[in-house]
């Protein structure tokens, strides 16, 4: 199936995809290089209104860039990614979905929880594939902490993210520019919901929030941790998930992994380092967004997922607003006495 916009007459190589890409910043690049490399996929070109971001994509990707969404479309696409700002994501993927163009929206999927129900919905009424680029779920460290997992009874989860200030601020805070990822990650370990928040957050720099240490149950039990913050002077990212059986230590970026099993009552244990791949996270997402596309199958991280990962990193934003977070207002150090 090729959906054209007016005027365009081409014809692919059968088996080819025509897939575009909106939004040439740091992911969208990524996106159109990693795309640019993929087997039986035509990348048509890369949207952007910015003739900087145009020409990086063209040097990155040698593919052809457009200005406006309409000239990508009126080339003829079955599938874009969308690597917009956030706050753009629900006009381009309505745009999108209206035309029966199958879509890969970027974390989070939106920014509003009823904005990314209504993408939902009308991918439902169009029959056209949405994943959500939760990109985490396909490093390959993270992979091998869920096989861990398999059969385990997890009793809890600690997940640390945190760096520098991320070059270019956005208008969002931690929550939803990093948090988002280990709410989504915690609900996949647990293949349940988080139906308790305990947000605590703090703005020691920004004027959104900074640092976050969130505390949540799920539906099954499982309690989880997140301290995240852009306040660390080098990025870290790690995971640990205690089981009945195991202790699991994945670290996300060296993506080493370990378990700790076969605890004897003596208090010896076991310890092995765990498989992990190679993948490049993206180059996995893409593939797997492309697969669902071919065959039809649900993705990966569905529209629903993602719309339940915005829902938690909301109410911890909401819950922490209602109370009048004190910290937003003491900016200067605080010294430890002694
Ligand atoms: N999955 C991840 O790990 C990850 C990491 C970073 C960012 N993201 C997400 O990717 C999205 C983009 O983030 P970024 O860091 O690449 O931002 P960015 O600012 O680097 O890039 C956004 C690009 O979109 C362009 N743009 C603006 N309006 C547009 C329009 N109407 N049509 C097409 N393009 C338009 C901008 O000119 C810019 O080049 C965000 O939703 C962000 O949350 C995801």
């Amino acid at each position: 199936m090729v959906i054209r916009g007016a005027g365009s007459a081409k014809t692919e190589p059968k088996g080819a995809l025509r897939v575009g890409v909106i939004g040439a910043g740091v992911m969208g690049s990524n996106h159109a290089r990693v795309l640019a490399s993929l087997p039986h996929v035509d990348l048509v070109g890369v949207v952007d209104p910015l003739p900087a971001h145009r020409a990086r994509a063209t040097e990155l990707a040698s593919c052809r860039t457009f200005a406006t969404l309409d000239e990508l479309v009126a080339e003829g696409i079955e599938a874009a990614t969308i690597a917009a700002p956030t706050h753009l994501h629900h006009e381009i993927a309505l745009a999108c979905i209206a035309r029966k163009i199958h879509v890969l929206v970027e974390k989070p999927i939106a920014s509003s929880v009823e904005e990314g129900h209504e993408i939902v919905e009308a991918a439902r009424r169009a029959g056209v594939t949405l994943m959500v680029g939760h990109v985490e779920r396909f490093n390959p460290a993270v992979a091998a902490i869920k096989q861990a997992l398999k059969g385990e009874d997890i009793l809890s989860i600690a997940i640390t993210r945190v760096g520098p200030f991320p070059p270019r601020m956005s208008n969002v805070g931690v929550v939803i520019d990093l948090a988002v990822h280990d709410i989504d990650l915690i609900r996949w370990f647990t293949e349940s919901d988080i139906v308790e928040v305990q947000p605590q957050l703090s703005s020691a720099v920004a004027e959104r929030e900074d640092i976050a240490l969130l505390q949540f149950r799920t539906a099954s039990g499982v309690l989880a941790h997140i301290n995240t913050n852009w306040l660390t002077p080098f990025k870290a990212r790690n995971v640990t998930v205690a089981t009945r059986g195991k202790y699991v230590m994945g670290d996300l970026l060296t993506r080493q992994v370990t378990e700790c099993f076969g605890f004897k009552p003596d208090g010896s244990y076991s310890m092995r380092h765990l498989p992990v791949g190679h993948d490049e996270p993206l180059r996995a997402e893409l593939i797997a967004f492309l697969e669902a596309v071919r065959s039809g199958a649900t993705p990966a991280v569905t529209g629903d997922e993602g719309v339940a990962s915005l829902a938690i990193a909301t109410r911890c934003l909401d819950a922490s607003t209602k109370r009048a977070v004190a910290p937003a207002t003491h900016k200067g150090p605080r010294r430890a006495a002694g």
